[in-house]
């Protein structure tokens, strides 16, 4: 592709929950997210930047991602994007008036990947006239040109989604881990649309449309004053503190009050497509992620229970 190839990377999520309240104790006391504005009917938006807004949270019965918006730099690259998605096929409706100003972007195009997953491609994002201010993060969320974090898909159909982040939406592949985990077979591709290490990565299938999202701080404390934060809030730990072999993120992994989960992390190796080798890791984690069952003491043997 050469000189036609554009940056894309996770630029906001939606979510579709049940508990709005809930959602925002969570997502202000433990991820230390700052609530944009909120609506009347109890939808809400979510900071961790000068963005204005990076997530939109509204009430409704499915208690998922709702969508994902993928952001390109300019015009150029939307209109490259489009072009793409025409030859490939896909159906991709240009945004409103209304749509852009309740996403608070330029412009949009509306599509679905081959998962059934309602994506957003755009560029233009509104910064906030107000500073960020989380009341709990003391360093700041990592986010600028590696955008939001990222996103690790429910596929069924692995390879077509595999073969829509890379060949049409323009992602590069950045490795791929293939082992088991617990008895169960794992083989997930890791692909980048700019400098941190995936925005995006496919597995199998999920029972909701992201395995995790995964935000991103500045300092290790960050991350330990985090998990500190959810344990004391109730939060279910899904997989303690440890580091993957691939992206070197130190992190942990816990549910939102939606049931799928979110990874925290520090330390996220970046790529540089000149010089990047894509590799097969045999591991998902150097050390620890463990589930939190395994802390547990064993029972003596011979113990009666
Ligand atoms: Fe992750």
């Amino acid at each position: 592709m050469g000189t036609s190839r554009h940056d894309i990377r996770l630029g906001y999520l939606g979510f579709e929950v049940r508990d709005v309240e809930a959602w925002a104790t969570f997502a202000v006391d433990v991820l230390g997210l700052a609530i944009g504005s909120r609506g009347n009917d109890g939808c809400f938006s979510l900071r961790c930047d000068d963005w204005a807004q990076r997530f939109a949270v509204s009430s409704g019965p499915a208690d998922d991602i709702a969508f994902f918006g993928w952001e390109v730099d300019d015009a150029g690259a939307l209109e490259a994007a489009a072009a793409r998605l025409r030859s490939a096929g896909v159906d991709a409706a240009e945004g409103t008036d209304a749509e852009t100003r309740v996403r608070r972007v330029t412009r949009l195009l509306k599509l679905r990947d081959p998962a059934g997953h309602p994506c957003e491609i755009f560029f233009g994002a509104e910064r906030a006239d107000s500073p960020f201010r989380s009341r709990h993060v003391v360093s700041s969320f990592v986010t600028g040109a590696q955008g939001l974090g990222h996103a690790v898909l429910s596929a069924p159909a692995p390879e077509r989604s595999l073969a829509f982040y890379r060949d049409v939406l323009g992602f590069r592949l950045s490795d791929r881990i293939v082992c088991e985990v617990h008895g169960h077979p794992v083989d997930i591709v890791f692909m980048h649309g700019g400098a941190r290490h995936h925005s995006v990565a496919i597995g199998g299938p999920q029972r909701k449309r992201v395995h995790h999202f995964m935000l991103e701080v500045a300092s290790m404390d960050d991350v330990g004053l985090a998990f500190d934060r959810a344990l004391r809030g109730g939060v279910r730990i899904t997989q303690t503190l440890g580091r993957h072999p691939n992206d070197r993120m130190f992190s942990f992994y816990a549910k939102t009050p939606s049931g799928f989960q979110f990874e925290f992390g520090w330390g996220g190796r970046q790529v540089d497509d000149a010089t990047w080798q894509t590799t097969t890791y045999d591991r998902v984690s150097e050390w620890g992620h463990h589930p939190p069952e395994m802390l547990a003491p064993k029972p003596r043997e011979g113990a009666s229970r």
